[in-house]
């Protein structure tokens, strides 16, 4: 299934690390970030788990709950978890799904077969409040994720859900940010500080 932005994210039943859930119950009113691994006590996913779980405090300061998922069995996730732990000074404090029948992964097409086997990919899935997909990344199984990207993705989405802005190129929380093509100039300079037109098409504001 191609799922693309914009588009409800899949509700599905699962066995996981926290009990067993249903996707939108569980996130209920929550950002989340769903992302696929390819495998347990494997080094790079233990260094991805292990660094999600250490943003633990970041992920709650942005109301997003992280959830992973790979096709393993629960008895796995099991007992992999202290490994996660012990890596990144942090319990493992996110469920993750057991996949053993790759349901899951196959309604998020998560298993891509030019990656070698039927394991999943490294795909992140960010899904906001109302259950809309919003953002959507895959990265092949020999390169780790980048988890501040994935912080200062939902900082953007959320700044600019909630104000008249996009976010240009590698902008961090805190710097200019772009006035939105649909406000014109004289609207922007009522809603936004400091505003510059850079070109009729470009302008800075402060961000809110
Ligand atoms: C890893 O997590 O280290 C890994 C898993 C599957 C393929 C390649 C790397």
């Amino acid at each position: 299934m191609s799922l693309h932005l914009g588009d409800t994210a899949p509700d599905f039943t699962a066995t996981t690390t926290d009990g067993d859930i249903s996707f939108h119950d569980w996130k209920a009113g929550s950002w989340a970030v769903f992302f696929s691994h390819p495998a347990d006590f494997t080094p790079v996913c233990t260094t991805e788990l292990g660094r999600t779980a250490a943003l633990g405090g970041e992920f709650q300061r942005r109301n997003t709950k992280p959830i992973a998922l790979s096709v393993d069995p629960i008895e796995d996730h099991r007992g992999w978890a202290p490994d996660i732990g012990e890596v990144s000074g942090t319990e493992l404090n996110f469920p993750i799904i057991a996949d053993p029948d790759r349901s899951v992964a196959e309604l998020y097409d998560m298993i891509h077969l030019g990656e070698g086997d039927t394991s999943t990919v490294r795909s992140v899935f960010i899904v906001d409040p109302d259950d809309k997909i919003r953002l959507t990344l895959t990265y092949p199984k020999s390169v780790g994720r980048n988890f501040d990207e994935i912080l200062r993705v939902i900082d953007a989405l959320q700044a600019t859900d909630a104000n008249p802005i996009a976010t240009p190129a590698d902008w961090t929380p805190g710097e200019r940010v772009i006035v939105s093509p649909a406000l014109s100039t004289d609207d922007a300079k009522q809603k936004l500080s400091n505003v510059e037109e850079v070109k009729p098409y470009l302008r800075f504001a402060d961000a809110p």
